[in-house]
């Protein structure tokens, strides 16, 4: 019997799957993200953890965790919580859990936020709900069309992929950047690669799709916001930090920027009080990969990510692949054969 930490109970059947499994399975009792210090007290001894992208784990935690443990299964498609150079060090396992159906949700979240800004919506509606409609006028919250206008996607992995075959529905034109580019996409959903700065100085509309990495962190700065067509619009459903969010209220203030919608934020759960007060922006609190389908199957991934490496199976969401051979899960499993034979 193995032992597992889950670091926050989460939606849908597969953590009933986990406790079911045989396993020894803790589930923190906290409806909040697990302090570092509850971590290490609940953790301690555990072979396995599930955490949340809420979690940040590195060589110090899993040491304090202990020599036992195996794999860390994180509950997100996103990994910049955890150091994973440290953990693959260490022998750990640490996988993710990037699906179809977190993608949908993501490519859909990303367009419900582009409409929301050129259509208005979240003014449209406090207006509506204050009083203030007084009947079909010809002027009120004039938005703008879709058709005939340049989507910019920066990164174009499963994320990136989905949001720009949905811009076609629209009948917009794609530009995308990439470090390498994807003439198969290119060809199978008609969108045309470009340099960043082109893509900046071109599109309408610019939204987000790549990972937080030193690279990318703060790649959307002053520098790069000056570029930006007059009037554009950026979406951001990717992670926070890779917009500098003081640059981004001085683009908006200053009207280069028409608007701005953010589902994650720099420092999260904290956000940029002068966003707040921006009517041009439209906020929503992390949740992009929020559909009922999307938190399931992410759900199943993850506990089919500890069930596997518990029992000496490669995960299919392993993050550090190249560990296995060397891996603690692994190297007991040949000690156990050893004996055996
Ligand atoms: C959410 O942000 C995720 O990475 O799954
Ligand atoms: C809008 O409701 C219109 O009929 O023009």
């Amino acid at each position: 019997m193995s032992k597992i930490f889950v670091t926050r109970k989460f939606p849908g059947t597969a953590l009933d799957r986990l406790k079911e499994s045989g396993n020894g399975v803790t589930i923190s009792e906290f409806d909040r993200p697990i302090t570092q210090e509850e971590l290490i007290d609940k953790g301690k001894g555990c072979d396995a953890l599930l955490t949340l992208l809420t979690d940040k784990i590195d060589g110090e935690l899993v040491d304090a965790i202990g020599p036992q443990l195996k794999v860390v299964s994180n509950y997100a498609v996103g990994f910049d919580n955890i150091n994973v150079p440290e953990l693959s060090d260490r022998g750990i396992i640490a996988a993710n859990t990037p699906c179809e159906e977190v993608n949908e949700a993501v490519a859909e979240h990303t367009w419900a936020l582009l409409l929301a800004l050129t259509r208005r919506i979240v003014e449209a509606d406090e207006s509506t709900r204050r009083g203030s409609y007084r009947g079909w006028e010809p002027n009120i919250f004039l938005g703008k069309s879709l058709k005939g206008k340049t989507l910019g996607v920066i990164g174009l992995g499963r994320i990136g992929t989905m949001v720009a075959k949905r811009a076609k529905g629209f009948e917009m034109r794609v530009l995308y950047n990439k470090r390498t580019p994807d003439t198969d996409a290119e060809k199978d959903i008609g969108i045309e690669f470009s340099d960043l700065d082109r893509l900046l100085r071109e599109s309408d509309f610019v939204s987000l799709h790549v990972p937080l990495t030193d690279e990318t962190r703060g790649m959307v700065n002053a520098e790069s916001l000056g570029k930006l067509k007059q009037g554009c619009y950026l979406i951001n459903t990717a992670r926070g930090p890779i917009v500098d969010e003081h640059a981004l209220v001085d683009a908006l203030r200053s009207g280069h920027l028409s608007g701005a919608a953010l589902d994650v934020f720099e420092v999260e759960p904290n956000i940029n009080p002068e966003l707040i007060g921006m009517e041009n922006v439209v906020l929503t609190p992390h949740i992009a990969s929020g559909t009922h389908e999307a938190r399931e199957k992410m759900g199943q991934l993850a506990v089919d990510a500890v069930l596997q490496v518990l029992s000496g199976q490669v995960p299919e969401n392993i993050i550090n692949k190249e560990v296995w051979p060397q891996a603690r899960a692994n190297t007991e499993k040949e000690l156990v054969r050893y004996k055996v034979a």
